[in-house]
């Protein structure tokens, strides 16, 4: 992406980073009966760290995680765990330390309960009151997205710097997925895989969808959402959208830009996503990478003679 040579918007980095994760997770049930979904492990380390550690790539300070009340325990992902530590300390286990000290050492979390399954936009709308008054805008991360590379939200905050208002991240699919998704109508822009959003739907019908481009869990959202985020009415599913907030903001001539993702996605969301996440993360594993290769052809040519 070619950068803007002159930015119209000063320079400020996303300071806060609000985490959705009130969600039931019933699709993993009977996991999530008592483990909250986002501690469900990435090969070993739970969805909601990899997103602390992305959020604290991109200098955020502060991960407001929304929790459904009966969901307190993703919190205490951060804490310190001092008898863990002094007992593998004692024993010389100096990288399980590091391990269980990484989480508390990458961001400030903040818990913002949401009493009832609202909608996205209802929770992205409770985070408002831990914002600092100067932050004008901040990232919402989705913790059943994995994007990468990583560094799509460097790219997003480039694109703000530069056409300001708010960013998001596209992914395209195929026509028959949009229907999963909030699905933008965009316009070309002279910035290389920028384009700008005219329109936004979500989760339209095949027919209605005004592109195959989507949105992807990585938002950086002008302030102004929360006005928005006010003013609109339960949406799709009789929840409070996201994308309807935004389609507000754009009818109201606010920019609204997305950066066209061409790198990989995972939804871990779903045990269909999931595994190939763990999969895909846990062949390139420093430790566990060869050996899972192995296995893995072996269970697929077993699998392949299966079928014959
Ligand atoms: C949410 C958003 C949707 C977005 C999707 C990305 O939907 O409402 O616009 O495209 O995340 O994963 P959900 O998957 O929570 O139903």
């Amino acid at each position: 992406m070619s950068r803007d040579s002159s930015p119209k918007y000063s320079f400020q980095s996303t300071k806060t980073v609000v985490v959705p994760a009130a969600g039931m997770g019933t699709r993993f049930l009977p996991a999530t009966k008592t483990v909250p979904k986002e501690l469900l492990p990435v090969v070993d380390t739970p969805g909601i760290e990899l997103i602390a550690e992305e959020a604290a790539s991109v200098g955020a300070e502060r991960l407001a995680v929304i929790v459904a009340p009966s969901k307190q325990e993703i919190m205490r992902h951060f804490e310190e765990f001092p008898e863990i530590v002094e007992m593998l300390s004692a024993r010389g286990k100096d990288e399980q330390v590091a391990k269980v000290q990484r989480a508390q050492k990458l961001i400030h979390p903040v818990a913002v309960e949401q009493e009832k399954p609202l909608g996205l936009g209802h929770a992205v709308g409770l985070a408002e009151d831990v914002l600092d008054d100067d932050e004008d805008f901040f990232a919402v991360m989705l913790p059943d997205d994995i994007v990468l590379p990583a560094t799509v939200m460097e790219d997003m905050a480039r694109v703000r710097q530069a056409v300001g208002g708010s960013v998001l991240c596209a992914f395209e699919v195929s026509r028959e997925e949009t229907c999963n998704y909030g699905v933008f109508d965009v316009e070309d822009t002279n910035i290389d895989g920028v384009k700008k959003v005219v329109g936004m739907v979500e989760k339209p019908e095949l027919e209605e969808a005004p592109s195959n481009l989507v949105a992807t869990g990585r938002y950086l959202l002008d302030r102004k959402i929360f006005d928005a985020l006010r003013r609109i009415e339960p949406g799709k599913g009789g929840e409070l959208q996201l994308t309807d907030a935004i389609e507000l903001l754009i009818k109201e001539g606010e920019p609204v830009h997305v950066v066209v993702h061409k790198g990989k996605r995972h939804d871990l969301g779903n045990p269909g996503g999931f595994i190939p996440a763990n999969v895909d993360i846990g062949l390139r594993h420093p430790q566990y990478g060869r050996a899972l290769y192995a296995s893995l052809k072996r269970i697929i040519s077993d699998y392949e003679s299966e079928l014959k």
